[in-house]
């Protein structure tokens, strides 16, 4: 055996959401290498095109499905949708992901104190109201699958404090109790569940920060390995879950951070730049 080989996932039938950009595109790119034909969701359907074609050109079949995964319904909808149109389901890789909105689209970073519940309530509808639609539909489709593989794109804000992002993080942070009870309760069904937790990943979703120079130096002295990742980094790990490379992992959470998750003890010295919060308390 070639131990490459069990990054292969030829034939294979995968759902991933968020498609359209940022990790989800890079995941779909990488699933198609791997042989996998390919649902990609978005709210529209030309955000997908890009996508469809870099599928496409890897020689596997592209479907797009559009929907707003906010709208209840939706996402039980995109699932069967995508079970239909690939003759069943092997990987779902549920990605989509948001960030509460102001009217502009930015992102909204506020304390909770000072929140608004109905921003708690759109990022609650669509990071986690919808994961456990996801999977709720995903799991016949999976059962029927000799390599049936669930990833849920969690955070590493749902692993430590994570101030003036509370509602995401509090989806994200359940998105992970969420797959460990789903692989213990799938596992003799043969439906393996992990999670995956990216730390700051240069996106879209991350252009407030990665592009804003002080806030972006600030959140990178806080990564030992004093970066951004980029959504190729973010890859590997999920092709690792979603193939048999993992074949008797389930249940686990897996850290693609650059060590942020990991206590310096005070020793290393990184040099830390101004806080630009200081001035908010
Ligand atoms: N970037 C990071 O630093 C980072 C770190 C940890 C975890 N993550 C997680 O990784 C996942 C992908 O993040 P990203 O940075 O790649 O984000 P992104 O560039 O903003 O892409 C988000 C994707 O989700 C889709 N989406 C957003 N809201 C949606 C909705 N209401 N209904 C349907 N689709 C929706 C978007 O599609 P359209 O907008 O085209 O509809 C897009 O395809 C998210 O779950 C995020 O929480 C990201």
């Amino acid at each position: 055996m070639n131990a490459l080989d069990l990054f292969r996932l030829d034939g294979a039938r995968a759902l991933v959401t968020g498609g359209s950009r940022g990790i989800g595109r890079a995941v779909a790119e990488a699933l198609a290498d791997a042989g996998c034909d390919l649902a990609v969701t978005a709210r529209t359907l030309p955000a997908l095109d890009a996508t469809v074609r870099a599928v496409a050109e890897r020689g596997r079949k592209a479907v797009a499905l559009d929907g707003d995964l906010a709208e209840p319904g939706v996402a039980a909808a995109l699932v069967d949708r995508a079970a239909a149109a690939l003759g069943g389901l092997d990987v779902v890789v549920h990605n989509a992901g948001t960030l509460p909105a102001a009217e502009d689209g930015s992102p909204l970073l506020v304390p909770l104190q000072h929140a608004e519940q109905r921003d708690w309530e759109t990022v609650v509808s669509v990071n986690l109201n919808a994961t456990a639609a996801v999977c709720r539909a995903a799991h016949p489709y999976l059962v029927e699958s000799e390599r049936a593989s669930l990833v849920l794109m969690s955070s590493i804000a749902g692993i430590v404090g994570t101030p003036m992002m509370e509602a995401y993080a509090a989806t994200k942070a359940a998105q992970l109790s969420l797959a460990r009870s789903l692989a213990v309760g799938w596992a003799r069904s043969g439906v393996r569940v992990n999670a995956l937790c990216p730390g700051w990943t240069r996106t879209d979703m991350t252009a407030f920060a990665s592009e804003a120079g002080a806030l972006s130096e600030w959140l990178t002295s806080h990564v030992p390995l004093g970066r951004w990742a980029t959504v190729d980094e973010v890859v590997g790990a999920t092709l690792f879950l979603a193939s048999p490379a993992s074949s008797f992992v389930t249940g686990h959470a897996l850290v693609v951070d650059g060590g942020l998750a990991v206590p310096d003890g005070g020793l290393a010295g990184h040099p830390k730049p101004p806080s630009p919060f200081a001035a908010t308390g």
